[in-house]
């Protein structure tokens, strides 16, 4: 009587992963916690992290990232000291999905899919802000440039309808690597390109798009892949087209109306 339901986690589950852990994709009950960070929440559903979204600590945040998406544990280190603030008490050794609601903490506005705190809920998947940014993702393959034109176009629309629209410089560190995750969990980390449909199937379902074809990826991901994939989208951001090699020489250039 028991095979059949273990091969059935088999068949659901993933193949890596700790051996005896299931992870089939099972969406949040009630009372499971989740959050603004649709790969948190991906990584609950399918129990590489709690499925409750209760108590991660630093080793489940860890394990969690290496075994759903390779990982390195530097990075992910590094990534757990950066979440960690979200536990208001003090020395905190642990964070909860819920704990990442707080606005203008770690959740910030202008998000891809999640509307800003002043319209409403900032942490539930929202398909018209969605939407929104997906209406810049014109091809097949999404590039940087298509990235980066969602961002500002996200942060266009809250600057100047959200009468409480908050991003500071900080933010920007933070949103740069958001906006480049997908590409990180499902894409090409050197070209910075993604398949639109993985990453749309991702947003929407909150699901690993192993249905599609995807697999975890085979090289480890560490701080390198994160410096080199934020800074494209870095540049790709800029709404002035000089090559940036022509910036530094109109520094000495006099400025025609100041100058
Ligand atoms: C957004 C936390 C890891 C993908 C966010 C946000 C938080 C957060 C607080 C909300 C920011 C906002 O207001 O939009 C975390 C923590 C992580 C983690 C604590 C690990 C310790 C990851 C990983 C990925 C990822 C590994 C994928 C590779 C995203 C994406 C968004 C996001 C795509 C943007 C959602 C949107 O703009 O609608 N994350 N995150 N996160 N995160 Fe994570
Ligand atoms: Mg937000």
């Amino acid at each position: 009587l028991l095979a059949p339901t273990f091969l059935f986690a088999q068949v659901l589950g993933q193949t890596y992963g700790h051996p005896g852990v299931d992870h089939a994709w099972v969406p949040a009950g009630p009372g499971d916690f989740r959050g603004p960070c649709p790969m948190m929440n991906t990584l609950a559903n399918h129990g590489f992290l709690q499925r409750d979204g209760r108590n991660i600590t630093r080793e489940n945040a860890v394990n969690a990232l290496k075994d759903g998406l390779n990982f390195n544990p530097t990075l992910a280190n590094i990534m757990f000291d950066q979440a960690i603030i979200a536990n208001p008490e003090p020395n905190a050794s642990y964070f909860t999905l819920d704990h990442l609601n707080k606005h203008n903490l770690l959740e910030h506005d202008a998000s891809l899919s999640r509307s800003d705190a002043y319209f409403g809920n900032n942490h539930v998947f929202n398909q018209t802000v969605f939407d929104e940014t997906r209406s810049w993702w014109e091809g097949p393959v999404l590039t940087a440039d298509m990235l980066a034109n969602s961002k500002v176009a996200r942060q266009l629309s809250s600057k100047a309808f959200n009468p409480t629209y908050v991003f500071t410089l900080v933010t920007e560190e933070f949103s740069l690597g958001e906006v480049v995750a997908p590409v990180i969990a499902f894409g090409d980390t050197d070209a910075i390109t993604v398949n639109r449909t993985l990453v749309e199937y991702f947003f929407e379902n909150e699901r690993l798009p192993t249905e599609l074809g995807w697999t975890r990826r085979e090289e480890v991901v560490s701080l390198d892949t994160i410096h080199h994939a934020t800074d494209t989208i870095r540049n790709a951001t800029r709404l002035y087209t000089d090559p940036k090699s022509s910036l530094s020489k109109r520094k000495s250039s006099r400025n025609p109306h100041f100058g």
